[in-house]
């Protein structure tokens, strides 16, 4: 049941701390400083050259953070949207590792995408929830998130634990794929195991609900970021207008200026979240939309220097920059939540959605 909670969303995203402990308990190796994967054991990705992430919607969301993390760590890697992978998808061959990010696992689209790169010669691997889901017997690997089962529509705590185990199969891929652990791995460790209680800590303080009711009446929704705060802007947004029904729109901080400025107003707040990547031309572009008129909110650290500029502030532990951006996502989780709440909407089951979409 929801229990203490109003909702099974909020319940759910208060279970982050939770959950995000099952997804890596025990799958870091802190004495070897390595990740630990038991079924992906060392040399397990030698033979891979290039990743293909595919999903939809909000895990399409994970997966492009997952790709861009395995392009940092200088894997090549991209994340396709699974509804075009039947006409748009790059060639693959035997070297080619296609994972399928998929919460339930029966996501049509997802299941299409996943059997044609196998049918092709790909190699696939399923990221999911649903242990004997069809997306983890179709694979030939599976890597489960055990985040526990999510009853809302709208996708929350297994939207962070696909993330973080992305990011850590990311480094076990990086780590094969470049035959040495990536440069970063040893600073992000100690960060990713104390996630749990970042989260925890965050969700005792998050002023979200006041910067909800406070924009309440605004027009449309915008969400920017850079690197990975750029994923986090889509999934901002997306979730923003699933239990809200209000217009909202999520873009790389450097698109703004080329069109989507056309719409800035005084009725449009500005999300920008910083993760550390590039801060400064988000902080810029930020203020492009605030001389226009809208309000910004900052999503960053205190003491950053976007405190200062910004409208507002929701603000978040000072954490690596892999992993800001999912810290930044659990505050924009609760303005959704607020936002929808002070609307009256029925907030685990939007109108015309369902949990798991079997048609194409
Ligand atoms: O079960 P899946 O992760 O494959 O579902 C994919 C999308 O339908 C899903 O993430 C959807 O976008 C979310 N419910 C949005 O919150």
């Amino acid at each position: 049941g929801k229990g203490e909670y109003d909702h099974f969303m909020l319940k759910e995203i208060n279970e982050q701390p939770t959950s995000l402990a099952q997804a890596i308990e025990g799958r870091i190796d802190p004495v070897n400083g390595r990740i630990a994967l038991s079924d992906f054991e060392p040399g397990t990705f030698d033979d891979v050259d290039s990743v293909q992430f595919v999903a939809c919607g909000t895990s399409y969301h994970a997966a492009l953070y997952g790709s861009l993390a395995l392009n940092q760590a200088g894997v090549h890697s991209t994340a396709l949207l699974a509804n075009e992978y039947s006409v748009s998808a790059p060639p693959v061959d035997e070297n080619t590792l296609v994972i399928a990010v998929t919460q339930s696992g029966e996501t049509a689209d997802t299941l299409s995408a996943l059997k044609q790169a196998a049918a092709e010669g790909a190699r696939t691997l399923t990221v999911t929830n649903v242990v004997g889901s069809t997306a983890a017997r179709a694979a030939d690997d599976t890597l489960f998130i055990r985040a526990g089962p999510e009853i809302g529509v709208a996708a929350t705590k297994t939207f962070s634990s696909q993330a973080v185990m992305l990011t850590l199969l990311g480094q076990r891929i990086a780590d094969d794929v470049q035959g040495e652990p990536p440069a970063d791995l040893e600073t992000l460790l100690p960060e990713l195991e104390s996630m749990p209680s970042t989260i925890d800590q965050l969700l005792e303080y998050s002023n979200a609900a006041s910067i909800a009711e406070q924009y309440s009446e605004s027009r449309s929704y915008f969400f920017i970021g850079r690197g990975l705060g750029f994923p986090v802007a889509l999934e901002g947004a997306l979730k923003f207008k699933e239990i809200t029904y209000e217009h909202a729109e999520g873009f790389a901080s450097g698109e703004l200026k080329h069109g989507p400025l056309a719409l800035v107003t005084p009725e449009t707040p500005v999300f920008a979240i910083f993760t550390g990547q590039e801060d400064e031309k988000t902080l810029k572009n930020a203020e492009e939309a605030q001389t226009r008129g809208a309000p910004v909110v900052a999503v960053c650290p205190d003491g950053h220097p976007a405190v200062e500029v910004a409208d507002e502030h929701l603000t978040i532990p000072d954490t690596d920059s892999d992993l800001a951006g999912l810290v930044a996502n659990v505050q924009l989780q609760l303005v959704s939540y607020y936002a929808a709440d002070l609307l009256g909407r029925p907030i685990d089951k939007p109108r015309n959605l369902a949990k798991s979409v079997t048609v194409e």
